[in-house]
């Protein structure tokens, strides 16, 4: 079935079930689930009940798509993302960014998306928050491979300004009115689902990364290719300095994220109101 046709059993699947016309999309990484007690709710859909929707795997996750209001705007929130590593294809991994959008489906013209991230910024520590200001994409594969449908965007999009350095300037002006410090750099997105070797962190950051993850970068792709303005924020939630790197598990990343991720919510809930 062509994507477009997919895309439309969906919106119209959901347009069944609410008239809400969202205008922000938000996508919320591991463990930074906090954000949903925030939006007053008027439905939610579980993923496993919208055509063509990938259902979530990983148990850190919650499949659910949440229609409501923040801050006093109208959004759409995944509650749970789909990763690459998890065996999906990068169409899959993206697809509910097509639906949300303006372009194809729901009313979204801004995307705010977070992630837990390893920190290789020497300048950077766990529980600190990086507004992305730009990516290298080494997952080896990308979502706009195949035939390009004119209609949801161009088969060259321009990467010159994939996050929107407004959005982020807005963001940065809410952190600092909120005395939260913010980092900034470059993300670089890995398949996983192992996390790095000292080899590979080396690597990574001689390359220009300054944190590095494994989702986002396909997400943010296809909202590039559609249209739509970005905001990403990274939690480091460990530090992968190649000389003194110690073993971390998916539970201190867990925890990492939901330390740090009140502030995260914080700022993403004031965006929301500003924008
Ligand atoms: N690599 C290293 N550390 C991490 C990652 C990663 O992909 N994600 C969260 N912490």
């Amino acid at each position: 079935m062509q994507l477009r046709e997919q895309i439309d059993e969906a919106v119209g699947y959901i347009r069944k079930h609410t008239k809400m016309r969202p205008e922000i999309g938000i996508i919320l990484g591991t463990g930074l689930g906090g954000l949903v007690k925030e939006i007053r709710k008027e439905m939610v859909l579980d993923y496993d009940e919208i055509p063509h929707f990938p259902i979530s795997t990983v148990e850190s996750h919650h499949g659910k798509l949440i229609f409501g209001t923040l801050g006093g705007k109208k959004i759409v929130a995944m509650q749970g993302r789909f990763h690459y590593y998890e065996g999906y294809t990068m169409r899959q991994v993206t697809f509910p960014v097509r639906v949300m959008s303006k372009r194809a489906g729901l009313g979204v013209k801004t995307l705010l998306i977070s992630n837990a991230a390893g920190g290789m910024n020497p300048q950077f520590r766990r529980g600190d928050l990086m507004i992305i200001t730009d990516h290298i994409n080494l997952q080896g594969d990308n979502p706009l491979i195949g035939p390009n449908d004119e209609e949801l965007g161009p088969r060259f999009p321009d990467m010159s300004e994939p996050y929107s350095r407004k959005l982020a300037s807005v963001a940065e002006q809410v952190a600092s009115d909120q005395s939260i410090p913010l980092q900034h750099g470059v993300f670089v997105a890995v398949q996983g689902p192992n996390l790095e070797t000292r080899a590979e962190y080396r690597f990574l950051r001689g390359i220009g990364g300054d944190a590095v993850g494994m989702s986002t970068v396909p997400e943010v792709i296809v909202a590039v290719h559609m249209g739509m303005k970005v905001l990403g924020i990274s939690i480091i939630t460990d530090e992968c300095f190649p000389e003194t790197l110690e073993p971390v598990t998916l539970e201190e990343v867990i925890a990492a994220a939901a330390e740090a991720e009140p502030k995260l919510t914080r700022i993403i809930k004031e965006v929301v109101k500003r924008i």
